[in-house]
């Protein structure tokens, strides 16, 4: 009988379950009515008295064996259950989880489209950097040394080199062009912008433009307002139609700005263009002589026109965004209202 009770104690140090139901079958094998303990302790009855304490410590020892190791056992396995709530971690005949796909930020799509439309009337991309001098920025472009723009409330400085900046907008660009190559030039340039702004529905202290310099003999006025009317088309609808207002650039002369008609009433009047059918979306202008003769290029030989504009601000005519605010706060719920990425 003492074997019996020493083999079935082998046995629970053993016993190592591969699923949960092992464990309950385990149990009434060994603790149920007609389990093994019972039929030693059957036995036990008919034992000799002096061996009765001996085997009776035993079978007591082997059944809080058997019961503690059940019982931790069953915490494990439920355990494992709750932290794979497939039931099981290995079961390979489940469904998966889906990767999500995002889509494109609304602001890379307008610029994409501006650039995608230009390149069709045979502009090439120019890129430059985000950190500029004043030369690229200012100086070149025919600000005066005394110009607001150029002011500490607009423009971040580096404080130890008052000479570096964060590029305000992304005209730099048409300067490292003009300098880099001759004309015929045709580049548009899209980029971010930086200018020391409070941010609000309106303005924030990043933001992204594109800029587009057109260089070459007899380029005229007549010249850009095609090109900008051919956008406009490509953009806001073939119905759309452009004005332009006289205006003033350093860096043009002369300069504009130009509307589009609104595309939400039709040119009616409606609360987006304030009732007055048109939204402003660019600066344009024929580029100032001065500014082709600091980048090396002859303004008796050449002329050109030049236009910028925000994307931040074409985006939220296109798509009717009212906050600016809402490009940059990343909201999966703005975002995912924009075309898919593939
Ligand atoms: N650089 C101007 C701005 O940031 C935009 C602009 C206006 C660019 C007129 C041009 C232009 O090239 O001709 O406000």
């Amino acid at each position: 009988m003492i074997e019996k009770i020493n083999d079935l104690l082998k046995k629970v140090e053993e016993f190592k379950p591969q699923a949960a139901d092992e464990i309950e079958q385990f149990r009434v094998k060994l603790l149920g009515r007609k389990g093994e303990l019972n039929e030693i302790l059957e036995e036990f009855k008919s034992v000799a008295p002096e061996l009765k304490r001996e085997l009776g410590q035993k079978i007591n020892a082997l059944k809080t064996q058997a019961t503690e190791k059940i019982n931790t056992l069953k915490a494990e396995f439920e355990n494992r259950m709750q932290e794979t709530p497939a039931g099981d971690a290995l079961d390979m005949s489940r469904p998966g989880t889906a990767d999500e796909i995002g889509s494109r930020h609304p602001i890379s799509l307008v610029r994409n489209q501006i650039v995608e439309i230009f390149t069709r009337l045979g502009y090439v991309v120019a890129e430059g950097p985000e950190i500029e001098d004043d030369w690229h920025v200012f100086s070149a472009l025919n600000f005066p040394p005394e110009h607001p723009a150029r002011d500490m409330q607009d423009t971040f400085f580096i404080e130890k080199n008052p000479d570096i900046l964060l590029r305000t907008h992304t005209s730099s660009i048409q300067v490292r062009t003009m300098e880099a190559q001759k004309p015929p030039i045709r580049v548009i340039c899209p980029g971010r912008v930086f200018r020391n702004e409070a941010i609000s529905y309106r303005a924030h202290c990043i933001f992204h433009q594109v800029e587009g310099l057109y260089i070459d003999e007899h380029v005229s006025f007549a010249d850009l307002k095609q090109a900008i009317l051919y956008f406009a088309k490509e953009m806001f609808g073939e119905q759309s139609q452009i004005r332009m207002r006289p205006s003033y650039f350093p860096f043009t002369e002369p300069s504009a700005e130009v509307d589009v008609s609104c595309n939400l009433c039709g040119g009616k009047g409606c609360n987006v263009c304030k009732h007055t059918g048109w939204l402003e979306i660019m600066g344009c202008g024929m580029v100032d002589p001065n500014v082709l003769s600091a980048s090396g290029i002859d303004p008796q030989k050449y002329s050109g026109f030049a236009f910028g504009m925000g994307v931040e601000r074409i985006a939220m005519l296109k798509y009717g965004v009212k906050d600016l605010r809402l490009y940059f706060e990343n909201d999966l719920r703005f975002l995912r209202q924009f075309e898919s990425a593939l």
